[in-house]
């Protein structure tokens, strides 16, 4: 958009930027930075406008922007530019990715490299890697306790082979996904330490106070995120005398958007990975960013202004790398991310999932499908130009944040339902296969989260204790019924390290002093790569798991139907047991694939009346896809094994 006003500051702007930029070609830099100008001056008017130093703090984005554009490789530059033309090269369905520890899966980045085999074998090429900066080794949270964003942690490497990690992915069609950690830092980072040291101008950088009356105030409508190891949403510093914000663990320190420049260094950091090579940026823990006393401190309208500078102004330096938002919250919330009030993502291109996540164990608890159907009736649809990151596990705890209103017309009462999933997931509830953990039990509120690795979740561990081949076989089978659906839902599919081989809780975090009260640990265990050799062992778990995992990530690759451009219909049936959806091809309604997925330990009927309106079953008979069976029709209905998800065509 053209406006006059911004379009005279964007001049004056220009006027007063560092020569050596001037004298640089900058042909594309001008280009995107004017069409995006209007944008990242309008909100960085609303948010900072009423600032002595505005005009300053604008000069100094604007100059970040460049430097950090100058800094961009050609071969960076030249991505852009395709990515600029094939905008909508995400959605496509070829995308499969993997989160991973470098260091649990690999020794480092370096071993990393030579382990990228395992991931081509099973079909992945996205690489989320775990956050691999410095950071405290004791005060960590497993790399969100950030120390120094521009350097990797010395026992991973460095950032040199961050960049050439980058290249080797690249040459083979791959993409790297890097953490920026956007809300807090480590205790121990510089700005911190300074601020500790008396300096104002990094005490400003926080959210720092004399005494109670603030954190009193903030703390009567602030919820807590990690209430059983680190309560309360402050800390007192003995050395700085003061109070400090640190919503998450005691040493991670809030930090302070209303200061632009922080957002001006976050930015920073933000392009500083963009150009070394990452495609895509995970931005941790978005939902926080701004924090507003009466309030939750979650999701408020400024967090998101914040995201859509952050947004604009990658656009202008790096048009290439897309976000994703990690923000674990409500359902109504979680498609805010994107961008409100908007037809393309102008925030983050690609969110948590979270609500399919927790709406998907919701099944395997119940063993029905009625949540899960009542909850994706109200997922809200996500923009254009916008995709889910959807997922089974990742290394966090699961949390139930269902909607009440859908959980109570599935017929529970909300808190006793809620108090079922924890009892079942934590092997209390009687028959319960599940071998979880309760993770963040809150006393005050009676909230409770669940840890564990899916395969234990899914009844494995106990299986194979129990040496049961029936229940070996319901959990192999309830592993696949989950990946089968993210696999199939619409948007990327991102795999968990272990899960493909059906790795095991671990409890080898309990000798850590430094991990033992996080339960989390529990799923990131060491990758174990005897285990994994297994997969090309026939009739072993591991090859069970792995191979049809892999057959319907090769399948996914090639159904354009099951790219995401909103083409997903929710078909009702009468059997409670059953998630049905549909799939189309947007440039071809004959591609489609229908979708069936059976919650239950037994098999289940689905009668065709209510597919008939789609025109299918018309020849009286399906093909699974991933088997090549043929489903044929008897009574008008068709039966659909227990446990097990059908992609079927005509
Ligand atoms: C995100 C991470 C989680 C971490 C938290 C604080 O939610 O996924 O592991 O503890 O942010 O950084
Ligand atoms: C995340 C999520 C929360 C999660 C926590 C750490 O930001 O909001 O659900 O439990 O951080 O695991």
């Amino acid at each position: 958009m053209y406006e006059q006003a911004s379009h005279a500051v964007l001049n004056d702007i220009l006027r007063e930027l560092k020569p050596e930029i001037g004298n640089f070609r900058l042909r594309h830099f001008y280009t995107r930075l004017g069409a995006n100008f209007y944008a990242i001056h309008s909100l960085f008017h609303l948010l900072y406008g009423d600032r002595l130093d505005f005009k300053m703090q604008m000069v100094s984005l604007v100059e970040t922007l460049a430097v950090r554009y100058m800094e961009r490789s050609p071969p960076l530059r030249k991505s852009d530019l395709a990515r600029e033309r094939d905008y909508n090269w995400f959605l496509s369905q070829k995308w499969v990715g993997m989160a991973l520890y470098c260091d649990r899966f690999a020794e480092d980045l370096r071993g990393l490299r030579t382990k990228l085999p395992y991931l081509q074998d099973l079909g992945i090429n996205m690489l989320h890697i775990m956050p691999i900066l410095d950071c405290p080794p004791e005060h960590a949270d497993g790399g969100y306790a950030v120390r120094d964003f521009f350097n990797v942690d010395a026992r991973y490497g460095t950032t040199e082979e961050v960049e050439a990690l980058a290249a080797t992915l690249k040459k083979r069609d791959m993409l790297l996904v890097l953490d920026v950690v956007v809300n807090h830092t480590s205790n121990a980072h510089d700005w911190a330490q300074r601020a500790r040291r008396g300096e104002k101008k990094f005490q400003d950088y926080y959210f720092v106070f004399d005494d109670r009356e603030m954190p009193d105030t903030f703390e009567e409508t602030m919820p807590e995120v990690f209430p059983a190891t680190a309560p309360g949403n402050f800390t007192w510093d003995e050395a700085m005398g003061k109070w400090v914000m640190t919503v998450f663990n005691n040493y991670q320190w809030d930090l302070n958007y209303r200061n632009p420049a922080v957002l001006i260094e976050m930015i920073d950091i933000i392009l500083f990975w963009a150009n070394k090579g990452a495609d895509i940026l995970r931005l941790d823990a978005v939902a926080f960013l701004w924090k507003k006393i009466g309030s939750t401190c979650q999701n408020e309208r400024e967090a998101h202004l914040l995201l859509q500078l952050m947004k604009d102004c990658c656009q202008v330096t790096a048009p290439g790398v897309l976000f994703i938002a990690e923000a674990i919250v409500a359902p109504s919330e979680v498609a805010k991310y994107f961008g409100e009030d908007a037809i393309n993502a102008k925030e983050c291109e690609i969110a948590y999932n979270a609500t399919f996540m927790s709406l998907l164990w919701d099944g395997v608890a119940t063993k029905n499908a009625v949540l899960l159907n009542q909850g994706l009736k109200h997922l809200p649809t996500k923009l254009e130009r916008a995709t889910w990151l959807n997922y089974v596990r990742c290394h966090d705890d699961i949390g139930l944040g269902f909607d009440d209103n859908d959980v109570r017309l599935s017929g529970y009462d909300p808190v006793q339902h809620r108090r079922f999933l924890i009892d079942y997931f934590t092997g209390r509830f009687p028959g319960s296969v599940a071998r979880g953990l309760p993770f963040g039990e809150n006393p005050k509120t009676g909230d409770s989260r669940i840890s564990g690795s899916l395969a234990s979740l899914a009844g494995l561990e106990a299986a194979l204790e129990s040496e049961d081949p029936t229940a070996i076989d319901d959990a192999i089978k309830t592993i696949l019924l989950l990946h089968s659906l993210i696999l199939s839902f619409g948007g990327i599919a991102l795999f968990y390290y272990g899960d493909a081989i059906g790795m095991l809780n671990s409890l080898a975090y309990l000798a850590d002093p430094a991990q033992r009260d996080d339960n989390r640990w529990v799923n990131r265990s060491y990758f174990d790569w005897q285990k994994a050799a297994l997969r090309q062992q026939s009739g072993t778990v591991e090859q069970r798991i792995f191979s049809a995992l892999k057959k319907m990530i090769t399948m996914r690759k090639e159904l354009s139907a099951f790219a995401d451009f909103d083409n997903r219909q929710l078909v009702s049936v009468d059997n409670p047991n059953l998630l049905v959806f549909l799939r189309t091809d947007m440039h071809n309604a004959r591609n489609r694939v229908l979708v069936v997925s059976n919650f239950n330990t037994k098999a289940q009927l689905l009668s065709l009346g209510t597919l008939r309106p789609y025109g299918l079953f018309q020849q009286e008979a399906m093909k699974e896809l991933c088997s090549g069976e043929r489903i044929t029709v008897d009574n008008d209905a068709v039966t659909i094994p227990a446990l097990v998800s059908c992609w079927l065509v005509d």
